[in-house]
């Protein structure tokens, strides 16, 4: 769920019928953060609230934060304080006050790719000394033939990848150094595989997930014949044989604490 720099094109249906999976995969991370009642939780990159809900429900007091006003006003209608503001400006967003006892982040730091040191220096801003970062996205490897025929099939058709793409996916190590840079204590940090069944072909989780491409080509013939390239490209690695589209999902997931004051 995206608090980057690419706020526009977002759209909540499109995400709802692509991308509900990415909500639904998310029970562990939740658990890990083990939110309790009355607990002031950001939820950072909230898309359109779902898991902010979840996090409602157990009785914490949630912000939602998303840089696409299309996802954040679909969390407000799910009754979620949502506003609009990317993940670098965390430390400065005049909208959002005071300190929370916990962030929360699933799927969307890989969205933050100026500067994502920047990123985590403002979440570390804007805990409670003593208060958790807990979060889930995207590490190296992640999509990554997805990845490669995107910016190849981007590359034929005379377009720089390097202006197109939008993910960040660091290596355990890079975050790990990060994170304590900014000042966190890292009590757990690990990337593990996840392949993940898409609900639909692989051309859909490409229009809506890797917008930032698709939307390089003009709108008809041209995108269509970039999107089928690419689906072209990965048949015969992703695609199994009942028609099943897997892709490569590799996670990152956290948990970094801000040290108590003595
Ligand atoms: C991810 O959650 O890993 C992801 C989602 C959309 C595009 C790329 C990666």
């Amino acid at each position: 769920m995206p608090s980057g720099d690419t706020p526009g094109g977002w759209n909540a249906a499109d995400y709802a019928r692509d991308a509900r999976f990415v909500a639904d995969l998310a029970a562990p991370l939740v658990d890990l953060l083990d939110p309790r009642p009355g607990e002031r939780i950001l939820d950072l990159g909230c898309g359109d609230g779902v898991l902010s809900h979840t996090l409602v429900e157990r009785g914490a007091d949630v912000l939602g934060v998303d840089a696409s006003p299309d996802l954040a006003t679909a969390a407000r209608e799910r009754g979620i304080h949502a506003i609009v503001a990317d993940g670098h400006a965390l430390a400065d967003c005049a909208e959002i006050s005071g300190r929370f006892d916990a962030v929360f982040s699933n799927a969307a730091l890989h969205w933050m790719k100026r500067d994502p040191q920047v990123v985590i220096d403002g979440v570390y801003q804007r805990l409670v000394p003593g208060g958790r970062f807990v979060a889930e996205f995207g590490g190296a490897g992640n999509v990554a033939p997805i990845q490669d025929a995107l910016r190849a099939q981007a590359k034929a058709r005379g377009v720089d990848p390097d202006t197109l793409d939008p993910w960040y996916f660091p290596t355990d190590a890079e975050y790990r150094q990060r994170l304590e840079n900014a000042g966190f204590v890292v009590d757990q940090l690990a990337s593990f595989e996840r392949p993940t069944e898409l609900p639909g072909d692989v051309s859909q989780w490409l229009t809506t997930l890797a917008r930032p491409f698709v939307t390089a080509f003009e709108p008809g013939a041209a995108r269509q014949d970039y999107v089928a390239a690419v689906r072209d490209r990965l048949v015969d690695s992703l695609q199994d044989e009942h028609g099943r589209w897997i892709a490569p999902y590799v996670r990152l997931r956290f948990v970094a604490r801000r040290p108590a004051e003595r």
